[in-house]
């Protein structure tokens, strides 16, 4: 039986990111359930900010297609968030805005056609108290209104994020680690299922 594909993609690509760490050890409880997994580094897509000028001058950047093909080649995405000022980050809005306009090419579907009726978990982190529970919820918005995702209903906030992981980068708390197995295996079972 093929496994699943399973996307991984962290809302900031800075050094030290606890999205990122939240993502690799989450990434550990998707394989666990059974998925094959890739991860995507929304800062190695090189997106200039979306300018209708520069769309119209040269078309779609190349990692704008990048990210088309690593959605469409996924059966499911698992995403982390970070939240600034209650938003999630223009990283992660910039690259999706880019998708969108990305159009078919040969058997490639279109940006916004990668996305349609896939299954799609949410987790944030952050080293505050709500663990960036309103980006959470602006995500759901966007990406199962806009991109027609299938967004789980089950997600985690992971508040003291920066306290969170043991030097392994694994979950010091059984809590964290139970409630992202479950999303994950919530994940992997829709994406198989699908
Ligand atoms: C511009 C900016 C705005 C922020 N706003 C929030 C916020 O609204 N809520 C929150 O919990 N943390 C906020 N933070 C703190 C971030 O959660 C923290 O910097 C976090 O480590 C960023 O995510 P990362 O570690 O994945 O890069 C903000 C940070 C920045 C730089």
């Amino acid at each position: 039986m093929t496994l699943p594909r399973i996307l991984l993609i962290a809302g900031s690509a800075r050094e030290g990111a606890l999205s990122v760490r939240l993502r690799d050890a989450a990434r550990l409880e998707v394989d666990a359930a059974g998925a094959h997994t890739d991860v995507l580094d929304l800062r190695a897509l090189d997106l200039p900010l979306y300018d209708g000028d520069l769309e119209a001058r040269e078309g779609r950047p190349a990692g704008a297609q990048r990210l088309r093909d690593g959605l469409a080649e996924a059966d499911g995405v698992l995403l982390v968030t970070p939240e600034y000022n209650g938003f999630p980050t223009p990283l992660v809005i910039n690259a999706f805005d880019w998708l969108s306009r990305v159009p078919a090419d040969g058997d490639r579907p279109a940006g916004l056609a990668a996305t349609a009726n896939k299954p799609l978990a949410l987790l944030s982190s952050s080293p505050g108290a709500w663990g960036g529970q309103r980006a959470l919820g602006l995500m759901r918005q966007y990406l199962g209104g806009a991109f027609h995702m299938l967004v789980l209903p089950q997600q985690l906030a992971l508040a003291k994020a920066h306290e969170s992981f043991d030097d392994a980068g694994a979950f010091k708390d059984a809590r964290s680690k139970h409630a992202v197995a479950d999303i994950a295996k919530r994940l992997v079972a829709l994406a198989a299922r699908l």
